[in-house]
């Protein structure tokens, strides 16, 4: 044996000491190197048969191994013991690995929240921004400076929850555009999405709370047509290219001329169906040019600026791109009816 052999014996040693995984191994690799009838027991009591000019070296490289083994076995066991137990050794044989994942359920947008981010996306790309207003408004946005007199039939208590503060809670988006155009000039395109409330009933068309999505365009110039267009536009990519728009003439207070505005039913295709109550269209809100009278109240300039203005059903557009005929399945939060529409 040379003192090379010792060396490569100990550098073995410490490798296996690395190796080993649980306090059993080390204890084998303590054994088998340091053991009484170990490995280098063995080599110490073949020292004195040695080439006298090798066992100097030797009998080095043989301390070595016994003190730095004993010192890395030391470290290593420390080590092992506080290692997370591999999983066979906590389980044991209560682990089946056949067994199938624990499945979690994962959520999933809300069709009423994919309408309004989808809007959001179709307007950004026809240059709107978003604003935003509280659900608690005042008489004077809600009503007042959307040029609707007293004695108009939306003010009545039977549509509107006043709170005693002399607030309401919204009837609609609309005073969104009295507090943008007060608080900026002109040019204005935004839209705003949110939560109103009226006094209804609740049945299969109507709810308490709704949503709608206001829109308003103010600069120089603009017209009917360009309302015409942007709504075709928005419907066409919110609801498929075949969708047709029809604008019937109506009365708003903030707008003059006013329209109410209908989708043919993506359901039916028009034909008519339950959905869209047999007619092949449905009512999606109201729109127009935006009085002067209301511009005046928020100090536009009347003769310097046009605009038009639109209200927008969030609901109703679900219902018809869905197919849902009841508006009240979109708030019941019963998830057999929501996974269906879960993308
Ligand atoms: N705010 C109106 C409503 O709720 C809709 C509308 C908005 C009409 C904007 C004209 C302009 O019925």
């Amino acid at each position: 044996m040379k003192a090379t052999d010792i060396l490569a014996l100990k550098e073995a040693a410490l490798g296996e000491a690395r190796a080993a995984g649980t306090a059993d191994i080390l204890e084998q690799v303590r054994i088998k190197y340091l053991g009484r009838k170990g490995l280098l027991p063995e080599i110490m009591k073949g020292l004195k048969d040695a080439e006298p000019a090798e066992r100097p070296a030797m009998g080095r490289y043989a301390n070595e191994l016994k003190q730095e083994l004993a010192a890395l076995l030391e470290t290593r066991r420390a080590v092992v013991a506080t290692a997370v137990a591999p999983m066979s050794s906590t389980i044991g044989e209560a682990f089946d690995p056949t067994l199938p994942g624990r499945w979690r359920a994962l959520g999933a947008r809300h069709p009423i929240s994919r309408i309004i981010e989808d809007a959001i996306r179709i307007f950004d790309n026809l240059g709107f921004t978003v604003a935003d207003g509280p659900d608690i408004e005042t008489e004077h946005h809600n009503f007042d400076a959307l040029n609707t007199p007293d004695d108009h039939p939306s003010r009545d208590t039977q549509d509107t929850f006043w709170l005693e503060s002399g607030q309401l809670l919204r009837t609609q988006t609309s005073p969104v555009q009295i507090r943008v155009m007060e608080s900026r000039p002109p040019p204005v395109r935004i839209i705003a999405p949110g939560r109103c409330y009226r006094r209804d009933t609740t049945d299969a068309t109507h709810s308490a709370n709704f949503h709608q999505i206001e829109g308003l365009y103010v600069e120089k110039r603009v017209s009917m047509a360009d309302l015409k267009g942007d709504i075709t536009c928005f419907a066409q990519r919110m609801m498929g290219s075949d969708v047709k728009v029809r604008f019937r003439p109506h009365f708003f207070p903030f707008t003059e001329p006013s329209v109410e505005y209908d989708f043919s039913c993506h359901v039916c295709g028009g034909k008519g169906c339950r959905v869209c109550k047999q007619s092949g269209w449905i009512e999606i809100s109201g729109a127009g040019m935006v009085n002067p009278k209301v511009f005046t109240k928020v100090g536009y300039d009347p003769e310097a600026v046009t605009g038009y203005a639109f209200g927008m059903g969030v609901e109703r557009i679900a219902m018809i791109r869905y197919g849902i005929h009841d508006i009240r399945l979109l708030y019941d939060n019963d998830k057999r009816f929501l996974e269906q529409l879960a993308q």
